[in-house]
């Protein structure tokens, strides 16, 4: 079968691979319609997650077919389209049973960091991702979801992950009536925390990011004020400007390691790696936040250190709120969401490319080339 194929950081292709086998009774094989590529990917992409190993397939945002089942899935039939959320999740650990499917304790062995990925190296459990023709889905009776009939297949790859973690960022963020919320990041993720923070309201959105073709598409999608951060001397005074000098109610990170602004952050996080990824946007939240004020992470750093102001969040008394979006406890809110028309995430593909040209799709994503929002990977067996 036709597969993406990690070569290096920066080199990726399209390789014939094994067809995936059912290793336990509990997976399922599932067919790829729809894969998308995930600013997640970009970190994977970039060389900044460790154990990511040379020849893993990527890909944790994938919808398809069921091809076949394993001898114990019970809520699965062959032939159903189903909805495969990016976490890989047991369903029976003390975490899955509270509802945090990101954290589950038993799909990943380096569980005391995040549970099980799609697709996302071996920190993440090893498991081959979505951005291919098939793909082994284990637990396959927890994860994946009957796409419903009148549902846009391509609203429904949205909700493997872009959805539910803007939703989750914007829930975490324990937004109240008529609170100003802070989005750093205009990629799909900030656009749907943003869409988002309505849904849960706020009085006031405000999306900060460097991209003016994004900045130009959340402001008509999620109808919020968006402004570029290269514009301003310092964007921590602008909030604090545009807010009495109390700073906002919430601040969402949803950029995570790859973040651009700040030249130590970016020499330190990025190109010598002595840090996490550049915690420049993380930074900004915790001192653009009012006193007392909530800072939701769902932007993603690497498992060692970062250098953020970790003073001013106790001064502040700030609370932190972060995590992996548990994507199946979200999605039948977000289905409803979806059905009643308070979400169009389709609205956010640019992007459709075949499987077999996955390495441009990551180049254009990467380098943001012909204003790139959200790509989508056809692959040829779904093409026909
Ligand atoms: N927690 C989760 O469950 C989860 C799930 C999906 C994605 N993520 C993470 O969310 C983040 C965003 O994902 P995405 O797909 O939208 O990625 P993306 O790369 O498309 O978007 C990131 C955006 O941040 C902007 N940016 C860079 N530096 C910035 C700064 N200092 N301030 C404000 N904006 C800045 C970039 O220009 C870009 O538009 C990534 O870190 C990704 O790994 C987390
Ligand atoms: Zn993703
Ligand atoms: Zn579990």
């Amino acid at each position: 079968m036709l597969a993406m194929n990690y070569r290096g950081p920066f080199r990726v292709r399209a390789a014939q691979k094994p067809y995936p086998e059912i290793l336990h009774p509990g997976d399922a094989i599932v067919r790829v319609t729809r894969s998308c590529i995930c600013g997640s990917d970009l970190h994977l992409y970039h060389g900044l997650v460790p154990d990511t190993r040379v020849g893993m397939t990527f890909g944790h945002e994938f919808i398809g077919v069921v091809e076949e089942i394993g001898s114990s899935v019970q809520n699965l039939s062959v032939g159903d389209n189903v909805i495969v959320p990016f976490n890989v999740a047991c369903g029976k650990c003390a975490f899955c049973k509270q509802g945090l499917f990101g954290n589950c304790h038993e799909s990943n062995p380096e569980a005391t960091a995040v549970g099980g990925i799609f697709g996302y190296s071996h920190t993440a459990g090893g498991y081959d991702g979505g951005q291919a023709e098939f793909v082994r889905v284990p637990y396959a009776d927890v994860g994946p979801t009957i796409i419903p009939d009148w549902m846009d297949h391509d609203d429904a790859v949205l909700l493997t992950d872009v959805v539910p973690t803007g939703y989750q960022a914007a829930e975490m963020g324990g937004i109240k009536k008529g609170d100003t919320v802070v989005v750093f990041g205009a990629g799909p993720v900030g656009i749907m925390a943003a869409k988002s923070a309505w849904l849960f309201g706020a009085g006031r959105v405000i999306v900060i990011d460097h991209l003016e073709y994004r900045l130009d598409f959340v402001k008509k999608y999620a109808q919020c004020e968006a402004y570029n951060f290269r514009s301003m001397e310092d964007p921590v005074l602008f909030i604090k400007k545009t807010t009495d000098w109390f700073g906002a109610d919430v601040c969402i990170d949803a950029v995570g390691g790859d973040a651009a602004g700040s030249a130590l952050q970016t020499i330190t996080g990025r190109k010598l790696m002595i840090q996490a990824g550049s915690a420049t946007a993380l930074h900004w939240a915790i001192n653009s936040v009012k006193k007392g004020g909530i800072v939701s992470i769902v932007g993603v750093y690497g498992p060692t250190d970062n250098l953020v102001p970790i003073g001013n969040v106790v001064n502040k008394g700030i609370t932190i709120r972060a995590n992996q979006a548990s994507v199946k406890r979200l999605l039948p809110r977000l289905i409803d969401h979806i059905q009643a028309g308070r979400l169009n995430p389709k609205e956010i593909i640019t992007h459709r490319v075949p499987l077999e040209e996955v390495s441009d799709a990551y180049h254009i994503f990467s380098a943001k080339l012909d204003n790139c929002i959200k790509p989508i990977l056809i692959p040829p067996s779904a093409r026909q």
